[in-house]
């Protein structure tokens, strides 16, 4: 690869990290929504979609619990609908609603058929969404939590929305899970004994890089 085309290869990277806060990064996806899926699936590999309902799947055996697969599951930061296409290859049957706040990514996730209600919500730290409390088996998280806008502090917000008994599970960048007081944050929950963890890895994220993949059991 010529420094050249690398260059052009990383300027998404260069534009998306460089924006500070939640506002900021809704507009870099509704510019930048035509190219999410031939950037990060055929350009850079991306598997978040396909690890994260591999880390619950590995749950499911480890603990001996299945999730049904007709449940109410909800996902948030549905994007163009890979999360979705996922859960459906993983069986799940049942309504999935998603949380999207860029009209521009969901138009992509609206030509698959998957979602049943779209949430427009922009998750905010210490702030509440429209989503109803305790209302959804299982809430996933794919490549939305970080440091500039769904930071640690929206990690209260996303377990509040899962039924009691119900099931989270969430990925995303081990970047931010290193600089972004996730761990305090999550141990903060196990301790006020909203959740108890099932499991913690790190796992494959985009071409060499770490994410980190954990599942939940909202208490
Ligand atoms: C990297 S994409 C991931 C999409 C999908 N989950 C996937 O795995 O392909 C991140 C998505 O999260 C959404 N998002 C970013 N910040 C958000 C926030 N603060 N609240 C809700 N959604 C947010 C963006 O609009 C974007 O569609």
């Amino acid at each position: 690869m010529t420094e050249m085309t690398a260059d052009i290869k990383w300027m998404w990277k260069n534009e998306l990290y460089t924006t500070k806060s939640a506002p900021e990064e809704l507009a870099y996806y509704e510019r930048t929504a035509k190219d999410y899926e031939p950037e990060f699936r055929r350009n850079l590999k991306y598997c978040g979609p396909e690890v994260c309902m591999q880390s619950l799947l590995d749950c499911e055996q480890q603990f001996g619990f299945t999730v049904p697969r007709n449940c109410r599951v909800l996902d948030v930061g549905a994007g163009t609908g890979l999360s979705g296409e996922a859960l459906r290859r993983a069986s799940f049957n049942g309504q999935i609603d998603a949380l999207e706040p860029s009209d521009n990514m969901f138009s992509h996730a609206q030509s698959k058929h998957i979602y049943s209600h779209r949430y427009t919500d922009l998750i905010l730290p210490n702030k509440e969404t429209s989503v109803p409390s305790c209302s959804y088996d299982l809430v996933i998280s794919i490549a939305v939590f970080n440091t500039r806008s769904t930071t640690s502090d929206c990690l209260s917000e996303v377990t509040r929305m899962a039924k009691h008994g119900g099931y989270l599970s969430i990925y995303f960048n081990k970047i931010h899970w290193d600089q972004g007081c996730f761990k305090d944050r999550l141990l903060e929950l196990v301790a006020e004994k909203h959740v108890q963890i099932l499991s913690l890895e790190y796992k494959p994220y985009y071409e060499g890089n770490v994410a980190v993949s954990f599942v939940l059991k909202k208490l």
